[in-house]
């Protein structure tokens, strides 16, 4: 029974503005890969962290020496990303060892994602899911729009959620949906559930944990160093 969490963290961040990539940006004086990678090396059901690193020219030798200073680098691996997210998780899922046999998928880009989480959703795999996402609620009004901007309807909030990672799965459920999809010429699926559901396979919910936003714009930034200084006020390792 081994637990491996991937990282994709490939990503440019293109909606955070020009810079390095996101994953490697600042967050409270630390690389926002490191805030991500640590709380997965921190959680007790995970053994193994695959990260997807940038694949430009020392991406992979970045990555690992700003990680090696934050973080025991025993049980983490780190590989070359592809041009898409779902590229990305693929490539990592090929460097898993045979031993591990449930798979966690984490957003570098959701740096503060409680140990508690990463946990329970472990807990839902190996309590028989084959498939886990965190949700929660979408507390704004959802409206459809037509392409000239106007309203078509208003969508029945109280069916919807917002999805977050850690996603989990069994590893060769996960395996098999990443291959039919390649196989049938999708490779930018941005939600690994998505392509769990495309195989028909069900897809369970625990709840999800409003730490684990998602950085994607300027203003998420602004947030997370707000989070992160209330945790260190806190006491709390961060
Ligand atoms: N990701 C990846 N490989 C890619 C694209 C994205 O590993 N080719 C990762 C990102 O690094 C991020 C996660 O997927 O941790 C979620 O993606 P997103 O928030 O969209 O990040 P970016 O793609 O970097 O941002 P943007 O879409 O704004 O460019
Ligand atoms: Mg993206």
């Amino acid at each position: 029974m081994t637990t491996a969490a991937v990282v994709p963290a490939a990503g440019r961040g293109e909606r955070l503005g020009p810079g390095t990539p996101k994953a490697l940006r600042d967050l409270g004086g630390l690389p926002i890969l490191v805030h991500a990678v640590r709380a997965l090396v921190s959680a007790r059901s995970v053994d193994l962290v695959v990260v997807a690193a940038p694949p430009d020219d020392g991406g992979v030798d970045e990555v690992r020496l700003l990680l090696a200073d934050h973080v025991p680098m025993a049980n983490v691996v780190i590989v070359p990303g592809g041009s898409s997210r779902q590229q990305s998780v693929a490539l990592a899922l090929d460097h898993l060892p045979i031993t591990v046999d449930v798979v966690l998928v984490h957003d570098a880009a959701r740096p503060l994602v409680p140990v508690e989480l990463i946990d329970a959703v472990t807990s839902a795999v190996r309590a028989g899911a084959g498939a886990v996402i965190p949700v929660l609620p979408v507390y704004d009004t959802v409206k459809e729009i037509d392409p000239g901007g106007r309203v078509v309807r208003t969508i029945d909030r109280s069916v919807l959620r917002a999805v977050q990672t850690p996603q989990g799965f069994d590893r060769e459920l996960l395996v098999e949906a990443h291959r039919k999809a390649a196989a049938e010429g999708i490779d930018d699926l941005t939600d690994d559930a998505g392509l769990v559901e495309r195989i028909g396979h069900t897809v369970v919910v625990v709840p999800g944990h409003e730490e684990a936003f998602k950085v994607t714009r300027p203003f998420d930034l602004v947030i997370a160093e707000a989070v992160l200084a209330r945790r260190r006020s806190a006491g709390v390792m961060a």
